[in-house]
């Protein structure tokens, strides 16, 4: 059976745009590939720094993915620092990669640009994510568009393995749906934990009309695209070529229907949510540390024999 594999950051609330960008590919392939869904709680120290708020995130992440759709019993999800062979396997592949390689990296460049500190572990970032792939002989990685250049990153790095130390990695290939591979954000620039524009995906519904109320709309053009754009991952293209025909100018009003549409949208997902307990989540985190250390403690052996690290 061929793998999937993806990961988010416990950075921050989730929002539609991973559920439509990451989240909701996963769930459409799972029932065909093994499933792996990863809380990249080590990639989040690059940027969050204060423990309680982590710890908060990580749980809530976690109990995220079930809420939205994923079968614990099925998929493995579990913590990226559950499983040390990540950080293991990101290291080799830093003594792999070059420095002017990582420097290309556009996340890297758009988060020194916006302010957050260079620090090296961001800088890296791209060879503990390649880590994170491979280890598990991942097949396809579903993401959204900004994680492009991260997958073709984790192609490199297996690569280079592979050449020096002979075939050990398979080369993964990204999936991502082109109609929601950018959701724009409230400002109109993409979506994200990390600029303040989101529409949260388990938001209360003040909380997401507020978010939509706060939508910058241009009267330039026909219709107002930044609220059109994200009304398009709740609702067909057909369904809302009439309803913005009908309410042309009426920005407002079309932002009533979009809060009301994200309400309905979300609401199923809201009252599971609710229904799972901390320590629910505690327990499908440690079966899914078990069943990952499994796998990538397996890979680690092969690795280091193959290295010369092995006595
Ligand atoms: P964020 O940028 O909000 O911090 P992450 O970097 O943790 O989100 O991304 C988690 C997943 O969600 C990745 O696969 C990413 O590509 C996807 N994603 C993030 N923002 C968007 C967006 N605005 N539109 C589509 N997919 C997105
Ligand atoms: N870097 C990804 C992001 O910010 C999160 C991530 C970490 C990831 N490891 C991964 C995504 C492995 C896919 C596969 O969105």
């Amino acid at each position: 059976m061929k793998r999937i594999f993806t990961g988010l950051q416990p950075s921050g609330a989730l929002h539609i745009g991973n559920y439509v960008g990451a989240l909701k590919p996963f769930i459409d392939l799972s029932a065909e590939y093994d499933s792996m869904l990863m809380v990249a709680d080590y990639h989040a120290i690059t940027t969050l720094k204060n423990p309680t708020e982590l710890r908060q995130n990580i749980i809530d992440i976690a109990r995220d993915y079930v809420a939205a759709g994923i079968d614990p019993q099925k998929a493995v999800i579990f913590r990226q620092s559950d499983v040390p062979e990540h950080t293991e396997l990101g290291w080799v592949f830093q003594c792999l990669v070059t420095v002017p390689f990582l420097q290309q990296a556009h996340a890297y460049k758009d988060k020194v640009a916006k302010g957050l500190e260079p620090n090296a572990g961001l800088f890296a970032y791209p060879m503990l994510m390649a880590a994170d792939i491979l280890l598990y002989d991942t097949d396809i990685v579903p993401v959204g568009a900004d994680q492009r250049q991260h997958v073709e990153y984790a192609r490199e790095a297996a690569a280079k393995f592979n050449n020096a130390y002979g075939e050990t990695f398979k080369e993964p290939q990204e999936r991502i749906i082109e109609a929601t591979a950018t959701v724009p954000g409230t400002d109109g620039k993409k979506m994200s934990k990390s600029y303040g524009n989101t529409i949260p995906l388990f938001g209360t519904r003040e909380e997401i009309a507020e978010a939509v109320m706060s939508i910058v709309t241009d009267s330039s053009g026909e219709r107002p695209e930044n609220v059109y754009a994200i009304h398009r991952v709740v609702r067909n293209e057909g369904e809302l070529q009439s309803l913005y025909e009908s309410y042309k100018g009426k920005y407002k009003s079309l932002k009533e229907a979009l809060i009301e549409d994200i309400d309905a949208f979300v609401s199923p997902m809201r009252e599971k949510r609710d229904s799972i307990s901390d320590d629910n989540v505690r327990a499908f985190l440690k079966d899914g540390a078990e069943r990952a250390r499994e796998r990538a403690s397996a890979k680690m052996r092969d690795v280091r024999a193959k290295m010369g690290l092995t006595i």
